[in-house]
């Protein structure tokens, strides 16, 4: 997940390099002292900003240059080259940024500045007071952060009914579940920071309705909060599958930490685990299992793993792949009933488990939206504002349903980097900014050493074209419908994947 740490490399910047090394559109990785750097030019103009994104470090020097910002080759963060602010998520916190100076033929990296985020939103008459954010995940937390950040001097409850601060949901099925990362990974801020930003975040504070008409939010507990701009970002939850055993303390489903740590602590003494379903989460707690040194069987009724949403080649590699690794798949077959050292499918067949885990799938939490009268279709109806059919009441993450730009349709995605872009832009607009979300919908997913990477949305295509070769895991996989490109999935062709997204943005 992160790079070694073995200190800067390339050329020291500070002793300044040739201004032909870079090309107008080109960036290089150096250092100054001991800060790994980036000099990018853009025309005459030279930036310097910290070369690690502040996500998972990845190196930007190989990641792509658009217009004055910077793209991350691993995740698609984007970083401002004028004030090294992280415009677009997953990253969060900005990076350092030097000064730089031309001198006869060099270009020389100076001092360290700290620059201010560029506020977007200029407060107007009818500006907020209060706002409340329903929901402690990744748009509700990526939201109070750009409120913060704009400037926004308001209230800013956030309420959450996990017991767990706003978490790094991706890696709880990744790095966290296989042992490979530490807990004070999983965080996305510690406790204090919320103090420190006078961010109300409120813990296992279960909201039971929302009034749009008062304009207030009711708790379980009985506490009535007004607001003046609400976001809903209830986010999703696990279907749970109606069967014999699911009720058993060895059977998990996950979304939380808490879901998280209950497996870890059911895989010390586990021999044997049963996923359930051949999804992206199903996939990746198997071989996270698998590193924990657990013999993981897969059931799922698909003929292909994850064929759905990436064809029938990527499926089958990734079938391949996890054999690799040890799994086993019992494909097209569904589990009948669960009992406490093992698990019948539907042909007859019992798998030992003292662990089982399903991954079937989730449900957006829709409740609230629905009972307070919001127009849903199968999500929260959005604008390309994200605001919902209740004046001063947005909705943002796996919950809505928006106008794509890209798709022509209106459609409801479950990425982690989504749903925080979309709390981003529903907090401009919360403080009055009119901007459209018009974001390419980004996921990746990691199996193993084998990043996927898939950039716009395709529910359905006539065609893929496949560029490289799956099996050695160097491809791009375009998927079209009537000649167009839907979507772009590769596996170690970052700068491809960066250009699809920009290509998609600017069609
Ligand atoms: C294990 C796992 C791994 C994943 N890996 C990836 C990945 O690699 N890449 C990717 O793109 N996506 C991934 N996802 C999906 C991604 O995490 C989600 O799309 C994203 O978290 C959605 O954000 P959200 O803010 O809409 O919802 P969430 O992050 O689920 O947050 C919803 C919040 O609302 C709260 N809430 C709900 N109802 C109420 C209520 N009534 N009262 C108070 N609080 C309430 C919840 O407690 C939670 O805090 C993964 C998901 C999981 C579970
Ligand atoms: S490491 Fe840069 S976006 Fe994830």
């Amino acid at each position: 997940m992160s790079e070694s740490q073995s200190g800067p490399t390339g050329p020291d910047l500070a002793q300044g390099v040739a201004v032909d090394t870079l090309a107008d559109g080109q960036m290089i990785g150096g250092h100054v002292g001991d800060d790994a750097v980036l000099l990018a030019r853009r025309g005459d103009e030279f930036f310097a900003i910290g070369a690690t994104c502040s996500h998972y470090n990845g190196p930007l020097a190989e990641g792509l240059l658009v217009d004055d910002t910077v793209r991350c080759p691993w995740h698609h963060a984007c970083f401002s080259l004028r004030t090294g602010e992280a415009l677009h998520a997953p990253a969060i916190s900005p990076l350092a940024c030097w000064t730089t100076e031309v001198r006869g033929e060099r270009v020389y990296v100076k001092e360290k500045t700290e620059r201010a985020p560029h506020i977007r939103v200029v407060p107007t008459r009818d500006a907020p007071g209060r706002i409340v954010i329903v929901g402690g995940g990744a748009a509700g937390f990526a939201a109070a952060e750009m409120l913060r950040r704009q400037g926004f001097d308001g209230s800013v409850v956030m309420l959450s009914d996990d017991a767990s601060p706003p978490v790094d949901r991706p890696n709880l099925s990744k790095d966290y579940l296989a042992g490979t990362a530490p807990e004070e990974w999983v965080p996305l801020r510690d406790e204090n920071w919320y103090a420190e930003q006078r961010i109300d975040l409120r813990l296992g504070a279960a909201v039971a309705a929302i009034d749009p008409a008062k304009r207030n939010v009711a708790l379980r507990d009985g506490t009535t909060i007004p607001y003046d701009r609400l976001l809903l970002a209830t986010g999703a939850e696990p279907v749970r599958l109606s069967l014999p055993g699911m009720d058993l303390p060895h059977v998990h489903t996950l979304r939380t930490l808490a879901d998280s740590r209950a497996i870890i602590a059911q895989a010390a003494t586990a021999k044997s685990a049963v996923v359930m379903g051949a999804s992206f989460i199903g996939l990746e707690v198997a071989a996270s299992l698998r590193t924990r040194g657990v013999d993981a069987h897969v059931v799922a009724p698909d003929k292909r793993p994850m064929a759905r949403v990436l064809g029938d080649a990527f499926g089958d590699f990734v079938r391949a792949l996890h054999e690799e690794h040890g799994v086993v798949f019992h494909l097209e077959q569904t589990a009948t009933a669960i009992d406490a050292d093992r698990v019948t499918l539907g042909n007859g067949k019992t798998i030992p488990a003292n662990l089982v885990v399903a991954g079937v799938g989730v449900r957006p939490r829709l409740q609230l939206a629905e009972a307070a009268g919001l127009a849903l279709d199968r999500g929260v109806l959005v604008n390309e504002y994200l605001e919902t059919s209740a004046p001063g009441v947005y909705a943002a993450g796996d919950i809505a349903r928006w106008p794509d730009r890209h798709s022509g349709a209106a459609i409801r995605v479950e990425h982690w980097v989504l749903a925080q872009r979309q709390g981003q832009v529903a907090a401009l607009n919360m403080l009055g900014a009119k901007q459209r979300f018009d974001a390419v919908p980004f996921f990746w997913s990691q199996h193993y050493d084998v990043p996927i990477n898939y950039v716009g949305h395709a529910e359905a295509w006539d065609e893929t074209a496949i560029d490289g070769d799956i099996a050695k895991r160097d491809c791009v996989v375009r998927y079209r419908k009537n000649g167009r490109v839907l979507a772009v999935a590769s596996i170690y062709r970052d700068i491809e994947s960066l250009q699809a997204e920009v290509a998609m943005e600017r069609a």
